[in-house]
C-alpha cells in the first residue's frame, strides 16, 4: 500500500458539524494532558475524553452513580488525541456505552469505516473506553456506563494501545498482575510512533529468562513460517534461519509471566498465543516481515481465514522478549520506522530503528493501529547474530480471545 501523502492527515475535516474548537486544560483531574495526547498527525482511531462531573458525583462519593445519572454529559473531546482538535460536548447523559459511542461519532468521523461495517455484520462493533485513574496505575477498561467519569481514553478498534505521545516519551507505570501478587514498577519508553514501538528495559528477571530457555531448549527446532499464497512450497530458510518452539504455559512461573504481559498490554490472558521461543546462532537472521495476517495475501489459507474471521481480527501486538545478552548483532530492526518507504532489501538492517538485545528487556510493537486496521509500518526482522547466541521469545497478542487456548 502506498503511504498516504502528508497533506491527507492534516487536511481531513477533523471535528465536524459546527462544534467550535476549544483549548483543553493542561491538567485534568490532577493528570497532565500531555501524557495522553499527541502532536503526531498520524494517529487514528484514538481519542481523549474528559468528563466534567461535579465533585460530589464522583464514584468515590456515596450516591455518586445516581448523582451522575441525573447530570447532563459535559465533556471535552480531543479527537485523535490531538490537543489542538478538542471540542466541548454537552449532551443528555448516555445510558449505555453504545449510546456514548454514537454521541462521540456525531463529533468526528470513524477513521476506519470499512472495518466498522464488517464488524457490525458480526455484531462486534464497539469502541473500547479506558479510564485513567492516576499517574501511576495503568488505565482500566470501563465495562459499564456507571463507571464513566474523569479521564477517559477511547479506542475505535476496541482494543487498548499504549499512547506513544512522542518519540523518547517516558512513562512510569505500576502494574498489578493479580491480587496477592507483587506489584511491578516499570518504565515504558516510546521508540517509534509509526509503527508504535515501546521499550521496557527490565521486565523479566535473569532467573525468569533462564527458566524459559531451559524449558524450551530440548524442543527448539528449525523454524517454519506461515506461507502467503505466492510463497507456498518455498523453504522457510528463505526468510528465517532460527530455531523455535511454541511453549505452553504449563507451570506457575510461565503463567505468572503471562499475567504480567496481560497487565502490561491491558489485554486478557485469553488473547495471548503460547510463547514462541527462538534461538539464533551466529549468522542466523529473520528477514523483515509482518506479524499480522493481511487476509488479501492468504486467500488460499483456510487456517488464517478461520483464525482471523476473514481478516476482522488479528495479532494486535507483539511482546518481544530478549532472554539473553548477545555479544554482537541480533538487533530487532524496523526498516519503516518513522514512516520510511518499503525497503527493497528486506535484510537491510541499517534502516529505521534497531533495538539491541539485552537480557530481560522487552519491546511491545503494534501490528494494528487504534482503528484495528493493519499497520504496514510494523515491518520488522532480526539482524544476523555476529557473536554469541541469541535467545528471545515472542508473545503474540490478539485483539480478541483465542478459543483454542482456554
Ligand atoms: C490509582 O488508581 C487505582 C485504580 O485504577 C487505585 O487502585 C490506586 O489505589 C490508585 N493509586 C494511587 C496512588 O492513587
Ligand atoms: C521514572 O522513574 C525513574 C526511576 O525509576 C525516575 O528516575 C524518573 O525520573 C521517572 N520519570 C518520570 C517521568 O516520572
Amino acid at each position: 500500500m502506498a503511504p498516504r501523502p502528508y497533506w491527507w492527515a492534516v487536511a481531513l475535516p477533523l471535528i465536524a458539524r459546527g462544534s467550535p474548537r476549544i483549548e483543553p486544560p493542561e491538567v485534568f483531574d490532577g493528570l497532565p494532558l500531555s501524557a495522553w495526547t499527541t502532536t503526531s498527525t498520524e494517529v487514528r482511531g484514538y481519542h481523549v475524553l474528559l468528563i466534567q462531573d461535579p465533585e460530589d458525583c464522583k464514584p468515590e462519593h456515596a450516591g455518586g452513580d445516581s448523582c451522575r445519572a441525573d447530570q447532563e454529559l459535559s465533556a471535552i473531546l480531543c479527537w485523535r488525541g490531538r490537543p489542538d482538535f478538542c471540542t466541548a460536548i454537552g449532551a443528555p447523559r448516555p445510558r449505555s456505552l453504545e449510546e456514548l459511542q454514537d454521541q462521540l461519532l456525531q463529533h468526528g468521523p470513524l477513521d476506519n469505516p470499512e472495518r466498522w461495517k464488517d464488524l457490525q455484520q458480526v455484531g462486534a462493533d464497539r469502541f473500547a473506553f479506558f479510564a485513567v485513574h492516576n499517574g501511576t496505575d495503568a488505565p482500566k477498561r470501563i465495562e459499564r456506563i456507571e463507571e464513566l467519569t474523569g479521564f477517559v481514553l477511547v479506542f475505535e478498534g476496541g482494543a487498548f494501545l499504549w499512547p506513544g505521545v512522542e518519540v523518547g516519551f517516558v512513562r512510569n507505570v505500576t502494574l498489578h498482575p493479580e491480587k496477592g501478587e507483587e506489584a511491578l514498577s516499570i518504565t515504558i519508553k516510546t521508540r517509534s510512533l509509526k509503527p508504535l514501538i515501546l521499550e521496557v528495559s527490565s521486565f523479566f528477571s535473569p532467573e525468569e529468562c533462564a527458566h524459559v530457555i531451559k524449558k524450551a531448549e530440548p524442543h527448539v527446532e528449525k523454524s517454519g513460517v506461515s506461507h502467503m499464497d505466492h510463497d507456498v512450497g518455498k523453504p522457510a530458510a528463505n526468510w528465517r534461519s532460527s530455531s523455535t518452539y511454541f511453549m505452553q504455559s504449563d507451570d506457575a512461573l510461565l503463567q505468572r509471566l503471562d499475567r504480567r504481559v496481560s497487565a502490561l498490554t491491558r489485554q486478557d490472558v485469553q488473547n495471548q498465543e503460547w510463547v514462541q521461543v527462538l534461538r539464533y546462532e551466529i549468522g542466523e537472521r529473520y528477514a523483515a516481515h509482518h506479524d499480522s495476517f493481511d487476509i488479501r495475501m492468504y486467500k488460499a489459507n483456510e487456517d488464517v481465514k478461520r483464525m482471523t474471521e476473514d481478516g476482522l481480527f488479528n495479532r494486535l501486538a507483539t511482546v518481544f522478549i530478549y532472554l539473553t545478552d548477545v555479544e554482537e548483532g541480533g538487533e530487532t530492526y524496523f526498516p519503516r520506522a518513522g514512516g520510511l518507504p518499503q525497503p527493497t532489501d528486506f535484510e537491510d538492517c541499517t534502516r529505521g530503528v534497531a533495538v539491541s538485545p539485552q537480557q530481560g528487556r522487552i519491546i511491545i510493537f503494534y501490528s494494528l493501529d487504534a482503528t484495528g486496521g493493519l499497520d504496514q509500518y510494523s515491518l520488522h526482522g532480526g539482524c544476523a547474530v555476529k557473536k554469541g547466541t541469541k535467545w528471545s521469545a515472542n508473545k503474540w497478542i490478539w485483539n480478541r480471545p483465542r478459543g483454542w487456548r482456554s
